[in-house]
């Protein structure tokens, strides 16, 4: 059987590290802040948000949720953002997706202070990502990168695969790969042949949000697997983009879901909110 790479022990371990890092400025008094904007009621947000503020709870950090209708319009939200930005308790600011329909994603995700984008996602950090600049990187694709690393998988020189082209995983998890000498492809819904594209890969990551997506006999005997999906499944039960079950005999390492990468964007989370409080405040 291969590998199952841990998301909730490698979290833990990530958290630990922030809250030892935290722990030597705490003594000034000042906390890291997060606020989480949502949007509407879709369940499965509701449930992501009330995690991200739970963590921020257990490291001591600040946390402001702001839970508005789904009908808010536009002007709202963008007063919100304004308000957040120039609040000094508020270090990061994240906008949870997806939106409504009527509301823009790029726009609003562009009026948050760069400063403050701890998701990783505003084209200033998307920028500073593809120059090879510091900056906070989107906290799914990082979380990937640290799950990886936890595990010492080397990823140098190989052939990786991200399935998905979204600003949020797919198009950062390739240029984080890029930037860890991979070789990298990226397969969307148009790729041709796409199960034979998977085949050559020695690293898949996996973001499409189709459950099990992946097969079998797509993935090349000994791969390390990494599955970015959560749906949810007509039976009320999780599934990730990846057939788990089929495909985990064939690989070397591979992620569950739940308990692979989830927990990693939460833990990245905090380490992009720990990140922003200290350039913000100079310590
Ligand atoms: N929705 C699902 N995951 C995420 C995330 O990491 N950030 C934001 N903003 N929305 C999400």
């Amino acid at each position: 059987m291969p590998l199952i790479l841990d998301g909730n022990a490698t979290s833990k371990a990530v958290l630990e590290q922030i809250a030892k890092d935290y722990d030597r400025i705490k003594a000034k008094g000042l906390k890291p802040g997060l606020a989480v904007v949502l949007v509407g009621d879709d369940p499965a947000s509701i449930v992501y948000v009330g995690r991200k503020k739970k963590a921020c709870e257990s490291l001591g950090f600040y946390s402001e949720e702001h839970r508005l209708p789904k009908e808010t319009l536009e002007t709202t939200l963008l007063q919100l953002i304004q308000t957040l930005n120039s609040d000094p308790k508020i270090n990061g600011i994240l906008v949870q997706l997806p939106l409504p329909g009527h509301l823009n994603p790029q726009k609003i995700i562009e009026a948050i202070d760069p400063r403050k984008d701890v998701d990783g996602m505003h084209p200033f950090s998307l920028g500073k990502l593809v120059a090879g600049l510091p900056g906070p990187r989107s906290c799914t694709p990082a979380g990937v990168m640290a799950l990886l690393d936890h595990y010492k998988i080397p990823v140098a020189g190989k052939r990786a695969v991200v399935i998905g082209r979204s600003i949020m995983v797919g198009k950062p998890m390739a240029q984080l790969l890029v930037e860890a000498n991979a070789t990298v492809t990226i397969c969307h819904s148009k790729t041709q042949k796409i199960g034979e594209v998977i085949h050559e890969a020695d690293l898949v990551v996996a973001a499409i949000g189709k459950p099990r997506f992946v097969k079998a006999d797509m993935v090349k005997e000994g791969a390390v697997v990494v599955d970015v999906g959560i749906n949810r499944m007509p039976d009320g039960k999780l599934a990730g983009d990846v057939d788990f079950e089929a495909v985990a005999p064939k690989a070397s390492a591979i992620t569950p879901v739940p308990g692979g990468v989830g927990p990693m964007t939460i833990a990245l989370l905090m380490r992009n909110t720990y990140e922003a409080f200290i350039q913000q405040t100079s310590l």
